[in-house]
């Protein structure tokens, strides 16, 4: 297997979206991967993809990272040296309808994961913050330093992970964590073989367009056209996934001593009708949208700062709009079902 070979990496909710294009990226440089996912929100299909863009062998296992038997087994079983945690649950309005959920789950394989950790000896991890945890930003782009105030259970259990994150380090100096605030991670691997794939209609913007655009959505909502922006829609940082998973392993080779935040996000934004237009121009095909009210909670503009994660990490989110769409469009055309198929 080779496991005592190179580093080894666990990475929490590694069948998902964002940890799945991360493992690729891992197995890529050259890392060994161990992966814990009990599947809630994924497919094991995505498993086997990953093992064969990286071209090598997945450690798999299914567990509730909230689990602290099955978790301390596989720190027993490999020879992991730093963690990735994804694990969790993503969808804001779900978590403003079942917040204990969303508290138990995102929090309790958190401090599960850190238990464990240290049990085993095992300082240095890098956790999946958000830009959510900003709230209504006083100031764009927005920096780490700018004052959080999350709006949803969703941000702020996110928000709650890093206070306890930063409580640990400030406790014992052998911690050492990165928080990766992101912006809107969107795309998918170039192979077209992994991708997004939500489970019922999609809550994101971009994966509603691309199911519009395969077929399989008649109509897209627009949420709101008199926002404070050029086009009146809502403007965001979206960042290419592979960008994002090439954060992490910058964030992992420059991962130091004590917690540290880093907004992943490109600094630049496009509006909700400029995806649509230019989706239409990738795909071929016409989209049907209607203006509708604006979503509860949604804020004008995101805009990310991504001077700290440029300078002390050396990584550069550098993918244009046009291939984060090209690569979610090929993703959904080859796959219009997702992992189903
Ligand atoms: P995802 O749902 O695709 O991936 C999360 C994975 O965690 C899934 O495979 C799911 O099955 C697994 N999981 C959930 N609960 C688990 C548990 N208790 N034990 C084991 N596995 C569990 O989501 P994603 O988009 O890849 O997001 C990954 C992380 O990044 C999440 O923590 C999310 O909150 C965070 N994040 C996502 C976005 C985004 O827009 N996608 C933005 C900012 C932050
Ligand atoms: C983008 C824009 C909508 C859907 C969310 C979470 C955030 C983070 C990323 C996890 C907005 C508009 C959307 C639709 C629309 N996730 N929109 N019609 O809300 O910026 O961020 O995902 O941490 O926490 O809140 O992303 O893709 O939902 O929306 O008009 O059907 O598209 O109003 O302007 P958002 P999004």
């Amino acid at each position: 297997m080779g496991f005592a070979m190179s580093r080894t990496i666990l990475i929490t909710g590694g069948a998902g979206y964002i940890g799945s294009h991360t493992a690729v990226a891992l197995l890529e440089q050259g890392y060994s991967v161990v992966i814990v996912d009990n599947l809630c929100n994924s497919s094991p299909q995505a498993v086997k993809r990953i093992a064969e863009l990286g071209r090598n062998e997945v450690a798999f296992i299914q567990a509730d990272v909230a689990d602290h038997e099955a978790l301390s087994k596989v720190f027993d079983e490999y020879p992991i040296e730093a963690v990735i945690h994804f694990a969790g649950l993503k969808a804001v309005g779900e978590s403003v309808e079942q917040p204990l959920m969303y508290y138990r789950t995102n929090l309790g394989t958190t401090m599960t994961l850190l238990e464990v950790m240290a049990e085993h000896e095992v300082w240095d991890l890098v956790f999946s913050s958000s830009a959510t945890v900003y709230g209504d930003p006083e100031v764009l782009p927005i920096p780490e330093g700018a004052p959080t105030g999350p709006t949803n259970p969703y941000g702020r259990a996110k928000l709650m992970v890093e206070d306890i994150c930063r409580d640990l380090a400030a406790s014992d100096p052998r911690w050492r964590i990165a928080l990766l605030r992101y912006f809107n991670p969107v795309g998918a691997h170039p192979s077209g073989d992994i991708g997004e794939d939500p489970t019922g209609p999609p809550n994101n913007l971009v994966p509603f367009v691309m199911q519009a655009a395969v077929g399989r959505r008649d109509k897209i909502s627009v949420f709101g056209d008199d926002y404070n922006t050029p086009d009146g829609t809502g403007v965001r940082d979206y960042i290419h996934v592979i960008d994002l998973a090439l954060g992490h392993l910058a964030a992992l080779s420059h991962i130091s001593e004590g917690c540290r935040e880093f907004n992943l996000g490109t600094g630049t934004g496009a509006s909700v009708l400029e995806i649509i237009s230019a989706t239409e121009r990738i795909s071929g095909n016409k989209l049907n949208y209607e203006i509708v009210g604006r979503r509860a909670g949604d804020i004008a503009t995101s805009l990310a700062d991504p001077t700290r994660a440029n300078t002390e990490l050396e990584w550069r989110a550098d993918r244009a709009m046009e291939t984060m769409l090209q690569d979610a469009w090929h993703w959904q055309s080859k796959n219009p079902n997702g992992f189903t198929d």
